[in-house]
């Protein structure tokens, strides 16, 4: 692998991309220069985002839907483009497919919801099984869990293998006929992996069951096509790919959002209310109930609009360089375990490890010292940390700004942490 300090040849410009993000300047304690590894937990910002939410409050907040005044029309304009800016990232068939949501988790609760409110042919009973893995993120895990325990549901999942990939070899036994739900991470935000697609969808298909794909660690790393992962539903979050807190997304299907109840009741999400019964609007806005979180979703426009000029091929490039190169320095670090696989094909940004029996919480704060961000403990995937007999990893996290340089210093900290502690 040839690196320069600051990136690797013919890939993306990372000292001009870095200017972008005003907090890569900042300057930690004993003037340590930042060294944020964390993407994984929440990107930074750049400007052009940052300036949109400024712009939308300074210029035309208003409520949505609803005035027929300047700043309301304009306010809905803008919320309404971003949910087209996201349609398009995402090669949605309809811009009425997207649903926006506070964030992931709310994404995959709200699926979660409409199965279990949902009439024949997609309600979830005693007599059916939903399908997770032991990779999920908890977001994925304990929406279902909530579901099998109010419909009697069973819960099934694929375990793992000792390299950190889903163990499919028992495909067939975990869905079957009684099969509704099957619900999986594209990319593993703990082991890094990421899960194919065709062969759980293909089996999915052959027993009629719906799939759902948490694409919270995709979508922000990799051009994303909704179209071409076999799914019904998909959830991702904003603030993971450059945009604000408090906006995430559900894409489903047309069709089952036409069938499908809502989960939340509210303004903005009917057709009609008597003191009787009411009607639906629509989907998206069904599934909208209550004010949005507008300029949360033009942020997210404008985070589209960042990542769409820089390009997602070359920015799953620089990345997948520099997990290779992070890797090569990793595995040579004495004691170093890393928690998932270890080659750069078929993986994501985020890489987790154990180092010797130090702690995670005593690796993150040594390197904290020496200005470098990284997330510690379970990483919301606990059952993961079980399977492999730990009680928490370090995790190094990489995007778009990240440089070669921060993987030598991350090294070198290791080097300074393992001093620490003898
Ligand atoms: N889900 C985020 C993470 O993995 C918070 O760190």
């Amino acid at each position: 692998m040839t690196s320069s300090r600051r990136g690797f040849p013919g890939h993306l410009d990372t000292e001009a991309i870095r200017k972008d993000f005003p907090v890569l300047d900042r300057v930690l304690h004993d003037g340590k220069k930042l060294v944020y590894l964390d993407s994984a937990a929440t990107s930074q910002k750049p400007r052009q985002v940052l300036d949109a939410l400024s712009d939308y409050y300074e210029q035309h907040n208003a409520n949505v839907h609803r005035g027929v005044h300047v700043l309301a029309e304009e306010a809905t304009a803008l919320y309404e483009g971003a949910r087209d800016k996201v349609a398009a990232f995402i090669n949605a068939p309809s811009r009425d497919e997207v649903i926006f949501t506070k964030n992931a988790s709310e994404s995959l609760n709200l699926v979660a919801n409409m199965l279990g409110w949902a009439d024949e042919p997609y309600r979830v009973d005693s007599d059916t099984e939903i399908v997770i893995t032991e990779m999920e993120h908890h977001s994925n895990i304990v929406p279902w869990q909530l579901l099998a325990q109010r419909t009697g549901a069973k819960l099934k999942w694929f375990g793992l293998t000792d390299d950190g990939r889903l163990d499919l070899s028992r495909i067939d036994e975990l869905i079957t006929e009684k099969t509704k739900v099957v619900s999986y991470t594209l990319a593993s935000n703990i082991l890094g992996t990421f899960n194919p697609v065709e062969e759980i969808a293909r089996r999915a298909q052959e027993v009629g069951a719906l799939v759902v794909v948490d694409a919270s660690q995709a979508v922000p790393h990799t051009a994303f096509d909704v179209q071409a992962i076999q799914a019904d539903f998909v959830a991702f979050t904003g603030h993971k790919m450059c945009g604000p807190t408090g906006i995430g997304v559900l894409w489903g299907r047309q069709e089952l959002l036409e069938d499908l109840p809502p989960f939340l009741g509210g303004g903005e999400m009917i057709e009609t209310v008597s003191m009787h019964s009411s009607t639906y609007a629509p989907a998206p806005h069904k599934f909208e109930a209550g004010t949005p979180p507008i300029a949360q979703a033009v942020g997210l426009g404008a985070a589209v609009d960042y990542l769409s000029a820089i390009g997602m091929d070359k920015i799953a490039a620089h990345e997948h360089a520099i997990v290779e190169y992070a890797l090569e320095r990793l595995l040579q670090v004495p004691d170093l375990r890393i928690i998932g696989p270890t080659t750069a094909e078929d993986r994501g940004a985020a890489i987790s490890f154990t180092l010797g029996d130090i702690h995670p919480h005593d690796v993150g704060q040594v390197l904290d010292e020496q200005g470098i961000a990284v997330r510690v403990g379970h990483h919301c995937a606990r059952p993961v940390c079980l399977r492999y007999g730990i009680p928490a990893t370090t995790r190094a996290s990489f995007y778009l700004y990240s440089t070669p340089a921060e993987v030598d210093a991350l090294v070198d900290g290791l080097e300074h942490v393992r001093n620490f502690f003898g």
